[in-house]
């Protein structure tokens, strides 16, 4: 697995159909969540993704019988019984930390390796460690491993959070559904995956409101029993789907998709010249023409502005985009690694701390690129598709962390890609 390539020959325009799958990042805090059911928990559009399957792997370490039916992943948390997560379980996956909240919910203690850094900068968690504290966890770290405990229980209190950090919005939701009283979150994050968690929680007896807003109130209940659930499509990986129809003059239907959750990316494309727009029930068609327009300024921003994890996939395609474009990454420190690849591949681009200046040119050649991270990942395959001649892309196991078989999805629409 680790040393598996792409190989690209760009220059042919992808038209077609693609079906959007399951959101890694509502399907990983869905599976956390399922430690706090007493009962069975189906889990339906779950994605087939690397981190899917460590977070599966840290389920059955801790005793949550944890199985795959195809697209759906079925879980009962009643023989719940170990609390300690290994460091060669955490470090396979960073955000193991939404583990964090619902194994103290459930447990009442738990022992975590430290999350390690990552490719996108320090992946600091003083706001998930701060907010758990305040609702009575002792939480020491030492040795590389977070022991946590909550000796009488946690309570429900109210917190402000310096950041709407999406983990840290998670691990607060986790660890109060069953604490005792009522937890208030202020400038908690908006993320539709975030509500996709609370849905489901709710569906199994809990009593969030306010998902979606920046402010969320959970009432403690004391028991929460199993429930059936979908989990909402991947909003990334339709947006990168769609920066690789734009970048290769192409045309593609995303099924299954949720075009409100594209409310700040579908603009950006429309300015630089796609026609996007959705039909019937869940359906996105985006057409681009020959030339692209660089857009106005892109900022990244916590949701329901631009997303973060857009940005990478996006600055590919105004790599060919005819003018300047501007990008101002906010979110992480470290979130431009991928530039020096497509530079690599003829790109003409500037970056500047969070500042990236790309001035477009005519076209990008192939050439042997390395994936850093998975959506730094993503915007080599979207450039080597756009590109003049054959790319090899190294690194796969990034991509694979937060999209299905790539290289399938996108030969199904008439890319010439294939894994080696
Ligand atoms: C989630 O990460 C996503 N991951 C990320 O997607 C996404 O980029 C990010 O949210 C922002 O939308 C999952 O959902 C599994 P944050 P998370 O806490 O929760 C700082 C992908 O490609 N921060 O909102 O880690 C942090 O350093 C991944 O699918 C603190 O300083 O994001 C970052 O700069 C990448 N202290 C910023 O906040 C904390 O305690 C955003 O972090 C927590 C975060």
């Amino acid at each position: 697995m680790e040393n598996q390539k792409l190989i690209v020959s760009g220059g042919k325009r992808i038209e077609g159909e693609i079906a959007v799958h399951g959101a890694k990042n509502a399907a990983l805090p869905l599976l956390s969540a399922t430690v706090l059911v007493n009962g069975e928990c189906v889990l339906h559009n779950c994605p087939r993704l690397t981190d899917i399957d460590a977070a599966c792997r840290i389920l059955s370490h801790i005793g949550v019988k944890c199985r795959r039916e195809g697209g759906t992943v079925i879980t009962n948390a009643q023989g719940v019984s170990g609390c300690e997560v290994p460091v060669s379980l955490m470090r396979e996956m960073r955000s193991s930390i939404v583990f964090l909240g619902a194994m103290l919910g459930r447990m009442g203690h738990c022992r975590l390796s430290y999350p390690g850094g990552c490719e996108l900068g320090p992946r600091p968690i003083d706001l998930h460690l701060s907010a758990l504290k305040s609702m009575g966890a002792v939480i020491e770290e030492r040795y590389g491993y977070l022991e946590c405990s909550a000796p009488s229980g946690l309570c429900g209190t109210a917190i402000t959070l310096s950041f709407p950090s999406v983990g840290a919005t998670e691990n607060i939701i986790l660890a109060a559904v069953l604490a005792k009283g009522t937890t208030e979150i202020h400038n908690a994050a908006r993320e539709p995956e975030i509500c996709d968690l609370a849905d489901f929680l709710n569906s199994c007896g809990a009593k969030i409101s306010g998902m979606g807003s920046d402010r969320i109130t959970i009432v403690g209940v004391a028991e929460l029993h199993g429930c059936e659930h979908r989990v909402i499509p991947d909003r990334i990986a339709a947006a990168t789907y769609m920066c690789c129809a734009a970048a290769t003059g192409g045309e593609l239907i995303l099924s299954g998709a949720n075009a409100a959750h594209l409310d700040s990316v579908i603009p950006v494309l429309r300015s630089m010249g796609c026609k996007v727009y959705s039909f019937g029930k869940g359906n996105v068609y985006i057409s681009s023409g020959a030339t692209l327009k660089a857009p106005h300024t892109v900022r990244t921003m916590p949701y329901p502005g631009f997303p973060t994890d857009a940005q990478a996939p996006l600055t590919a395609v105004c790599c060919i985009a005819r003018g300047t474009s501007v990008f101002v990454e906010n979110i992480f420190e470290n979130r431009y690694r991928h530039v020096g690849e497509l530079c690599r591949m003829g790109a003409s681009i500037k970056v500047e701390g969070r500042v990236a200046v790309i001035e477009g040119v005519k076209a990008l050649s192939g050439a042997e690129t390395v994936a850093c991270d998975l959506r730094g990942g993503a915007a080599l395959v979207v450039a080597s598709l756009a590109a003049e001649g054959s790319s090899v892309i190294s690194g796969t196991a990034y991509i694979d962390r937060g999209y299905e078989s790539i290289e399938k999805a996108l030969r199904g629409v008439g890319a010439c890609i294939k894994r080696v």
